[in-house]
């Protein structure tokens, strides 16, 4: 659906993304992640033809986007649906009106019966029938956002694009919101590309992610896959030391998955190998409603093979440290 090789940006001197290569496929939720200045927005704005770029490839659909004009450019866009961190509502218009106001610049008029209709079904499904009449001063954070998702999907997009949406929300309002990006991908088909810098957000709801750092994509995949397993790179982004470990026997750190992270395999390797261990550090985490974890454990010299062969007749996977 988005197909990004090699993508180069500068503001002047300033080099802002560098070398960007990704692609997003249809129905995806699709995360970009990032420090503060890292060039995501940048790389947004892209997508959706704001900013031009210097080098490189960037085609939603199978177009290349900077060989549009301006008319191709616009019809475009009308597929991609934006929100923005900060709602971007019109103060003086009413939630219909703001929802109404991209069919308006499409010269439709906003209370023909399709388009009242298709409006009003919107609001129902992000949860603000009862909100038609109020401004946005009478509305909370959260159901601000709501409209601004209700305006972006107006025009029927195929795309939604997230700019920080949730960065201005506290966390429980913030998981009401993820849950409706998620049903409206799921219900409608839309593809969703999701700027954030907060990991909780791509844990929730991503399937594929992209750490960005400095303007270049320095990490890629599946977010279990890289925040279980994290190489350095994430390491840094996710700020941990390394722990502290014993400096005597072996550090064995046991990945758990979908299939293995409910069973008791840490009780299992004590009762069947009659071994004792000890338990250094250990996180279980939730992607996407699945939980995923990792545990170090430390084990005598002398009994670390027998727990490695007992590891891989079970498919667990596990590292030295
Ligand atoms: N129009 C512009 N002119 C000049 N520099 C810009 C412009 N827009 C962005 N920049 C610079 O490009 C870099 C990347 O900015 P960008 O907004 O893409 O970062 P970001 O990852 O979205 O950061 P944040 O998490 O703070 O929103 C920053 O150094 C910023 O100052
Ligand atoms: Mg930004």
């Amino acid at each position: 659906m988005i197909q990004i090789s090699n993508l180069s940006k500068s503001f002047g001197d300033l080099k802002v993304l560098d070398q960007v290569s990704l692609e997003i496929k249809e129905g995806d939720i699709y995360g970009i992640i990032g420090q503060s200045g890292a060039g995501k927005s940048t790389l947004l704005r892209c997508i959706n033809g704001l900013e031009g770029y210097n080098a490189g490839s960037l085609k939603v659909e199978g177009k290349e986007i900077a060989d549009l004009d301006p008319k191709q450019l616009r019809l475009m866009q009308k597929e991609m649906g934006m929100i923005f961190q900060n709602f971007n509502l019109l103060s003086r218009l009413n939630v219909y009106d703001n929802v109404a106001l991209p069919l308006q610049f499409w010269g439709q008029k906003k209370n023909a019966p399709e388009n009242k209709e298709r409006i009003l079904d919107l609001l129902k499904l992000v949860g603000l029938e009862d909100k038609v009449d109020s401004f946005p001063s009478q509305l909370s954070g959260g159901q601000k956002q709501r409209v601004a998702i209700a305006r972006a999907l107006v025009l029927n997009p195929r795309i939604l694009l997230c700019d920080e949406a949730t960065s201005a929300l506290d966390p429980q309002i913030t998981k009401g919101i993820l849950a409706l990006l998620s049903k409206i991908n799921k219900e409608l088909g839309i593809t969703i590309v999701m700027v954030t810098h907060q990991m909780e957000v791509i844990k929730e709801i991503c399937n594929q992610m992209v750490l960005i750092e400095d303007g270049k994509a320095v990490a890629q995949g599946k977010p279990e896959e890289l925040f279980v397993a994290p190489n350095s790179v994430v390491n840094k982004f996710l700020g941990e030391s390394s722990e502290i470990l014993p400096d005597t026997g072996k550090n064995i750190k046991l990945f758990f998955n979908n299939n293995n992270a409910e069973e008791n395999v840490i009780t299992g390797i004590a009762r069947n190998l009659n071994l004792d261990f000890s338990i250094c550090q250990g996180k279980l985490e939730s992607f996407r409603g699945t939980t995923l974890g990792s545990l170090v454990i430390n084990v005598d010299d002398g009994d670390e093979q027998a727990v490695l062969k007992y590891l891989d007749e079970r498919n667990i996977q596990w590292e030295r440290l």
